[in-house]
């Protein structure tokens, strides 16, 4: 449990000068005017909830979001079309339509600048798309242990890759290294204060996801409690600067979950200061091996999470499998390894009754998880639940 966490209505003093309404506001109407926009869908999980004990499970689907499997195109490629904007403000005196700039319209204006990302995989696909897409270079930093599948992907995209030593916050520091030539520019979605703006941004276009879910709740009752996967933080804490800005009072609680050997959030939480998780972070949660919390995360998740746990990826894979074989009677979901960690936490939170009490669980709670890929690493995806995606989503 956070001992620092604030009370419900001290959003302002926490986070409104980070997330203020119009940072919600312009990533909707920017991002819902990319070709294929389309608000991913929020599941009722309806059997699992009930086997659970809880009034209402939601699982936001961010498996098919622009077709790249995860809900990352949100803040990558959402930070570089507005990095494109505002050289092209800057440089050519004009206001370039994100809808436009996306379709490669300002090719021209952009062909000559270089974007550059460090990556798990997702992220380094999304800024590759944004890219792609408006017509600039990318390189995209990989360490070690990225799957070959993962690179692939990103080498579909027409950015160029680069594989270096070391875990993923060392690819992260070479990256920000290389981006200090001139026309090169960094767009991460971790940041120890360098660059904060473009970390802020890749962060607003990640709340599209929790505006999102709350429009799609529009008439019902708000969840009363939110489980929320961690890499660097920075979704978690987007999602809860939204609900937080939402709800006051009504503040859902905020459960962080994070692989056991990748645990920065949970370490900073627990020591009430940024603390690093050492070593090569050995998971298979990839999306979430990050040994290092977001600078920006932290202003967010110190007052703002209520608590936050660590998970095993025997549980992983077995809420994989639960969710691809309709275990409850809900319809099958692909969720991919990252996906999963906020429903894992809330199953083993409702199977220990001191957990269940600290946070306040019980038959009435409305909790909501964020499926946030789905199988974006095929091979791995079938080697875990031994069928395809489409084997998965077309079983009668
Ligand atoms: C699928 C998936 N879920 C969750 C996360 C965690 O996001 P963050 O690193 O902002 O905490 C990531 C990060 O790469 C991811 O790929």
């Amino acid at each position: 449990m956070n001992t620092a966490v604030s009370g419900p209505a001290d959003y302002a003093a926490a986070v409104s000068r980070y997330f203020p309404r119009e940072s919600f506001d312009r990533a909707r109407s920017i991002i819902s005017r990319w070709p294929g926009y389309q608000p991913s869908p929020l599941r009722s999980l309806d059997g699992l909830a009930s086997a659970l004990g809880i009034e209402k499970l939601y699982y936001k689907d961010e498996s098919e979001r622009f077709g790249l499997g995860s809900f990352k195109p949100l803040g990558g490629a959402y930070a570089v079309t507005r990095l494109l904007q505002k050289i092209i403000l800057q440089r050519h005196h004009f206001n370039a339509d994100p809808g436009d700039l996306l379709q490669g319209k300002y090719a021209d204006y952009v062909g000559h600048l270089t974007v550059t990302a460090a990556t798990d995989g997702n992220h380094g696909r999304s800024v590759a798309w944004g890219a792609q897409r408006c017509g600039c270079h990318c390189v995209i930093y990989i360490h070690q242990h990225v799957s070959k599948q993962r690179e692939q992907a990103i080498l579909d995209l027409g950015a160029s890759v680069t594989r270096v030593a070391g875990n993923y916050d060392d690819s992260v520091r070479q990256a920000y290294q290389r981006a200090e030539a001139p026309d090169w520019y960094i767009i991460q979605d971790t940041t120890d204060g360098t660059a904060a703006e473009i970390t802020l941004d890749v962060m607003h276009g990640y709340t599209l996801m929790a505006d999102e879910a709350i429009e799609q709740l529009t008439d019902r009752p708000l969840p009363t409690h939110q489980f929320l996967q961690a890499g660097v933080g920075g979704m978690a804490a987007a999602v809860l600067a939204r609900f937080w800005f939402e709800t006051g009072q009504q503040r859902p609680v905020t459960v962080l979950a994070e692989p056991t050997h990748a645990a920065c959030c949970f370490l900073s939480l627990s020591a009430g200061r940024p603390e690093i998780a050492e070593g090569d972070h050995p998971t298979i949660m990839a999306g979430l091996a990050c040994g290092e919390i977001s600078s920006l995360a932290w202003e967010v998740l110190k007052t703002g999470a209520q608590a936050a746990l660590t998970l095993a990826d025997d549980s992983v894979r077995d809420c994989m499998q639960l969710l691809a074989d309709r275990r409850f009677g809900d319809p099958a979901i692909v969720a991919g390894e990252s996906a999963v960690a906020g429903l894992v936490g809330l199953i083993a939170v409702m199977k220990d009754q001191d957990a269940r009490n600290k946070l306040g669980l019980d038959r009435h709670s409305r909790v909501i998880v964020y499926g946030t890929e789905g199988a974006t690493d095929p091979q791995m995806y079938r080697r875990i639940v031994g069928r395809s995606a489409q084997e998965v989503l077309h079983a009668g």
